[in-house]
């Protein structure tokens, strides 16, 4: 053991949480992991301006360092009830910061924001070789009530489409009336 191996040091986090800013969506690749996704961001961050998605994230020391995104409107048959049915998706927490409840804590925050806003519902799929995730939102009260075959396609940085195919079980929640 070195002798720098032997000290610690202890940090308190303060972590906000907000919608994210034009300022967020470099922040959003998370240093090239997510850089695939950089069109994805800034077409979610135009729909945020026009209301119809809303990006909340996780602020650590002016960083995002977790994520999640709520759908407020769609056309799709499945949301048909819109306005009263949200939909999260892209939730996500870095690495480092994993296992303390932030994950947790965004969801709760999200379906803060719904209720507030008299949404009724919340729809959130979980990929069906992602154990973890369902273990979070069946603890929150998620209840599993369909599947999909969770074919979906984006545009990457380089605009070269990208096929996506990940089964994924579909959960959903009631929402109680905000407090
Ligand atoms: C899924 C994900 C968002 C969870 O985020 P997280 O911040 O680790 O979530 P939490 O800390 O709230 O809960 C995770 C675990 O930590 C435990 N935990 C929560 N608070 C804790 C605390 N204060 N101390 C110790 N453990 C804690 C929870 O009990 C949970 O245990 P489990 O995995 O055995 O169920 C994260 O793993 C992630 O980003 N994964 C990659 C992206 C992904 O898969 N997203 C989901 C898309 S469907």
């Amino acid at each position: 053991m070195t002798a720098a191996e032997q000290h610690s040091f202890s940090l308190q986090a303060q972590v906000r949480f907000r919608t994210a800013i034009r300022e967020d969506l470099p922040k959003l690749e998370w240093g090239g992991e997510y850089l695939h996704f950089r069109r994805v961001f800034q077409r979610t961050y135009e729909e945020q301006i026009a209301g119809d998605r809303l990006m909340l994230v996780a602020d650590f020391n002016g960083f995002p360092i977790g994520q999640i995104f709520i759908q407020l409107q769609s056309l799709d048959r499945m949301f048909w009830d819109f306005r009263k049915r949200g939909y999260f998706y892209s939730l996500r927490v870095m690495e480092p910061f994993r296992g303390l409840g932030l994950g947790t804590a965004l969801l709760e925050e999200a379906e803060s924001i719904l209720q507030e806003r008299n949404y009724h519902m919340v729809t959130i799929a979980a990929a069906k070789e992602n154990a973890r995730a369902r273990r979070l939102y069946e603890r929150c009260g998620y209840r599993v009530v369909s599947e999909d075959a969770g074919r979906w396609s984006y545009i990457d940085h380089e605009g070269v489409t990208r096929y996506v195919h990940e089964p994924c079980w579909i959960l959903e929640k009631n929402l109680r009336p905000p407090r």
